[in-house]
């Protein structure tokens, strides 16, 4: 594609805005209007990028130190794979490039037959390398040496969260762990919402997100990620692109994008984090494949809550804050996107509830085992907030085309969506 900047003039409010991708977003606003004090992101296209970094600590690397540095991109190397390409292992040290200091990296590898291609390395290059915060894994360079295009990035020695929360044997993940995980990752999300220009992330759930030596947790993979709406605008229309399970209903329906659809994704990996299963999962029986149409009705019923919370956990949480995980996630998830905190008010809630080591049980709450049956007027807030929830529904809105069942999750265009529900400035 090799496009980066485009500006994409909006038929319904006569707005033009600047993409960093250069994508098919289109602005949109009940009450049209120019924004002049907000400053989008620069956007550099693979020319610019070719000729020099732009951003500051990045630097560019030849295909040949990608290859020294992987050590020609041994097999054995190879860390994970998501819908972008291969990523490897690698150390740039000085027999990579002279003088470089030893570091370890995880260098991902465009897959050229791939449907993605240079609008998600742009992405990547142009929001990572301007981005700085501590739960957004740093972009340390890129190669786009001729057709190659590569990133690298700090390796993150403990892997994915999706490795780490699906593993059928010796899963280390404590509540506490788990918990701390989920505010470092909400508080990624909350950052890029609070920017100038509000950044969407549009791709949240469990491969995206890494984790350190000590299980500090980052976002990555900014493919997929867009400026959001901002001044008097609702939303952006774009073409539908995420991952099956994890997409909040109305983007799916409509393509409109806001930064509450990040909250809904959020909402599908704390569910997962809570209960311990796929937000997908076709070996389960039928009416179970989709977690949130399973989960989300049994969240307000403290007993019903307790049967289904991840059976790994067992004595290490206490019913109350149980209770209060289960009802964020609930809200997180409601249909109405309105309904949805704010991701500040995640941070918020899920900082008050962090514990340390084994401090679960002494918080005086009472800890419980799984089966007892506490007294609670648990999740009656959280019904008043969402009157119009359907719980039970088919939410099967979130249509589709990624590998089901128990394999790991690809970030796809959804073109199975009913066209018959899309808005006129659905863009495709
Ligand atoms: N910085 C990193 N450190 C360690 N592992 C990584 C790193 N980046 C990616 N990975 C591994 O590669 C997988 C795919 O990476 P991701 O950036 O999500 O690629 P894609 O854009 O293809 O989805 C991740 O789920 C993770 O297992
Ligand atoms: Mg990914």
């Amino acid at each position: 594609m090799g496009i980066c900047f485009s500006s994409v003039k909006d038929q319904h409010s006569n707005y033009t805005h600047a993409s960093p991708q250069g994508d098919d977003s289109v602005v949109s606003s009940q009450a049209p209007s120019r924004t002049s004090n907000t400053t989008p992101l620069a956007s550099k296209n693979v020319k610019d990028l070719r000729q020099s970094p732009g951003y500051i600590n990045v630097s560019i690397f030849t295909y040949n130190e990608m290859s020294l540095a992987t050590k020609h991109f041994r097999p054995d190397l190879i860390l994970g794979e998501g819908g972008f390409g291969v990523v490897y292992k690698g150390v740039i040290d000085d027999n990579v490039r002279t003088g470089f200091k030893t570091t370890q990296v995880a260098i991902k590898e465009l897959n050229r037959e791939g449907y993605q291609g240079d609008r998600e390395w742009l992405a990547e290059v142009n929001y990572l390398g301007q981005l700085s915060y501590p739960t957004l894994v740093k972009l340390i360079g890129y190669c786009c040496e001729d057709d190659h295009r590569l990133l690298v990035y700090e390796y993150m020695a403990s892997g994915s969260l999706e490795k780490h929360l699906f593993r059928r044997v010796g899963c280390t993940l404590t509540w506490s762990r788990r918990m701390k995980i989920a505010l470092d990752a909400a508080k990624g999300l909350a950052f890029l919402h609070g920017a100038e220009r509000p950044i969407i992330y549009r791709d949240f759930k469990t491969s995206n997100i890494l984790l350190d030596g000590d299980f500090n947790a980052k976002l990555s993979d900014f493919g997929l990620a867009k400026e959001g709406p901002m001044g008097d605008q609702t939303h952006v229309s774009t073409r539908v692109m995420g991952t099956h399970g994890y997409a909040a209903p109305e983007y799916v329906m409509t393509g409109h994008l806001t930064a509450r659809s990040d909250v809904y994704g959020f909402g599908v990996v704390l569910l997962e984090l809570l209960i311990g299963r796929r937000a997908m999962d076709k070996s389960r029986p039928g009416r179970e494949h989709n977690l949130v149409e399973w989960a989300r009705p049994l969240l307000n019923h403290n007993k019903k809550l307790l049967r289904i919370v991840d059976p790994r956990l067992e004595g290490q949480y206490s019913l109350k804050t149980a209770m209060k995980v289960a009802n964020l996630a609930y809200q997180c998830l409601s249909q109405n996107p309105k309904g949805r905190p704010l991701m500040s008010q995640v941070v918020e809630m899920l900082g008050s509830l962090q514990t340390t080591g084994n401090d679960e049980l002494q918080s005086g709450e009472g800890g419980v085992t799984l089966y007892e049956a506490p007294k609670g007027t648990f999740g009656t807030p959280a019904r008043k907030r969402d009157p119009n929830r359907r719980d039970g529904e088919r939410g099967g809105e979130a249509r589709r085309r990624s590998k089901p069942g128990n394999g790991g999750s690809k970030s796809e265009p959804m073109k199975d969506i009913d066209s018959s529900n899309l808005s006129p400035d659905f863009v495709t």
